[in-house]
């Protein structure tokens, strides 16, 4: 071999290297820009796009982008407003008190992390937890179509005023649509309170925030057992 084409080992580690999974130049930094239907085929190659996204502030102060957790394949996704301090330092969404409190009523109506996908409304933790405004929003509605359409869940719960707003548009107080199912794009979408609001408001009494949920997800479990029997 001729030494001009002996091979360079110190360069061997470069050449066996993995090739990048996204070019970040072609990452879309502006919220304008569309990310059609269709772009992902699964859920990883969302979180690699997630991490690498500027389409807004948030990423600027991220520690990870937090996407899902749960099943991929399961009937029933939960969407959240945004990540936390806990989910942000994990890249998890619901890890927090919020997240254990969550585990619980799930539990309650025997539904387990087999059952659901967990996901949020803005994948990147807003400074001080602050509510996400509507142009973040906007600029990461498109990863949450597409977690929709790549689980294609039958049943949708929107977790707080902000899920309701950020995915079907509707600006009501949680209060006010709580517990009535939203058809929207062909699936069965229920608001719920904040696990966070519950957490604030510990009484159990009939007609308090509690018990509310504990209706809604009773309602939730009851139609996901019809849907199943159909
Ligand atoms: N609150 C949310 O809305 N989402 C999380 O992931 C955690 C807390």
């Amino acid at each position: 071999m001729a030494s001009d084409d002996q091979i360079d080992l110190f360069s061997l580690g470069e050449l066996a290297a993995p090739a990048q999974p996204l070019d970040p130049e072609l990452i879309p930094t502006d919220a304008k820009v569309p990310i059609p239907t269709g772009t992902y085929s699964d859920m990883e190659e969302i979180k690699a796009h997630c991490n690498r996204c500027h389409r807004c502030e948030l990423g600027a102060t991220r520690t990870h982008a937090v996407v899902y957790r749960g099943n991929i394949k399961a009937p029933i996704m939960i969407v959240g407003e945004g990540p936390g301090e806990n989910e942000d330092l994990q890249g998890l969404p619901f890890v927090g008190k919020s997240g254990q409190l969550l585990d619980k009523i799930l539990e309650s109506v025997q539904l387990t992390e087999a059952d659901v996908l967990i996901a949020n409304i803005v994948k990147c933790r807003p400074p001080e937890n602050r509510t996400p405004t509507p142009a973040e929003m906007d600029a990461c509605r498109p990863y949450l179509l597409e977690q929709i359409r790549i689980v294609d869940p039958k049943i949708i719960l929107l977790a707080g005023a902000s899920a309701v707003r950020g995915l079907v548009g509707d600006k009501r107080g949680i209060t006010k649509i709580r517990g009535e199912w939203i058809e929207w794009e062909g699936r069965f979408c229920m608001p719920v309170f904040h696990p966070a609001y519950l957490l604030r408001n510990q009484s159990r009494e009939k007609g308090s925030p509690k018990w509310l949920m504990w209706q809604d997800i009773q309602t939730v479990r009851a139609k996901l057992d019809e849907l199943q029997q159909s």
